[in-house]
């Protein structure tokens, strides 16, 4: 089926969106972006991805191409002319064109592109691979030093993944100075004796918008959250772990460079806090 897409104020079949072969982010990776999930044909936590892209924007100094409500508008438009109950709406902001390639940046009166489709993804909440669980292998970290902005540079996370693949394993974790920052495209958890461990927020990690909602919920759950630095070895040594991002919720993680976490079956926290995410994401959906 073909779907619907929005370019630039217009919603037109996907196969005649068009945008400039001289648009920044074609050229420069000039660009930021948002995942936000759908779960019974409703956004899970606009806001915070709403929220997120603002502060992308800024950074960036790069100009917001609409206002929070319009976006809104503009996912909701998608997942009901797209019929998407379960699935994705990604979202890509880029500084524009000006015609032609330059280092420096446009003037001030190019207009930013706006670019959002949809991913239609049944089963997302039911997926086997939660049930299973994922195996994921240790990568050096070599990405710029602003991870927390959420920019399209996905180079280096795709050949992570690749690696990955190769390795017989479904994804990476990247270590740097010897503690891991997180995984390719989700945070990185690990549980020992009942305490959930995470890396603290700074430039080196993508501030994740589950990441925050799952970290609340914990704590409203009476679990024991620790915000640290970690490295690989005392994953490899954990009860427990997972990953968390607006496409896998929250994902348990049973096996890390080859070493089997636990019994090798999603741990009970990991399970538990992704009912605990489903349940109430589902509530909060717009
Ligand atoms: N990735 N860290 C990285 C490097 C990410 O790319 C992502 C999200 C996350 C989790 O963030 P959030 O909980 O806000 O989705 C952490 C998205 C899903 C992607 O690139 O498809």
């Amino acid at each position: 089926m073909t779907r619907t897409v929005y370019v630039n104020g217009e919603y037109l079949a996907e196969t005649e969106a068009k945008i400039s072969i001289f648009d920044r982010g074609f050229l420069m990776a000039d660009a930021v972006y948002e995942v936000t999930s759908v779960l019974g044909g409703k956004l899970i936590d606009f806001d915070g991805h709403a929220v997120r892209l603002k502060r992308s924007l800024d950074e960036l100094d790069m100009a917001a191409p609409c206002s929070k409500d319009e976006l809104l508008e503009i996912h909701r438009k998608l997942v009901e002319l797209n019929d998407i109950d379960e699935g994705m709406v990604y979202l890509q902001v880029t500084r524009g064109s000006d015609g032609d390639r330059d280092f420096v940046f446009p003037s001030d009166d190019t207009k930013p592109t706006l670019v959002l489709f949809t991913q239609d993804k049944p089963g997302l909440a039911n997926s086997p691979a939660a049930q299973k669980g994922i195996r994921v292998i240790s990568i050096d970290d070599i990405r710029w030093g602003r991870r927390d902005i959420k920019t399209t540079q996905l180079l280096y996370p795709s050949l992570g993944k690749m690696m990955a693949k190769k390795a017989g394993a479904d994804d990476a974790w990247m270590t740097e100075d010897g503690y891991v920052t997180e995984g390719t495209s989700n945070n990185a958890y690990f549980v020992k004796d009942g305490k959930i461990v995470t890396r603290p927020l700074s430039n080196d990690i993508l501030h994740g918008i589950t990441r925050k909602a799952v970290l609340r919920m914990a704590a409203e759950a009476q679990m024991i959250v620790e915000e640290r630095l970690f490295t690989i070895e005392e994953a490899k040594a954990a009860d427990e772990a997972f990953v968390t991002s607006a496409s896998t919720f929250v994902m348990p993680v049973v096996e890390i460079d080859g070493e089997t976490l636990g019994e090798g079956t999603p741990g009970p926290i990991a399970r538990r806090l992704r009912e605990i995410y489903l349940e109430e994401s589902l509530k909060a959906a717009v």
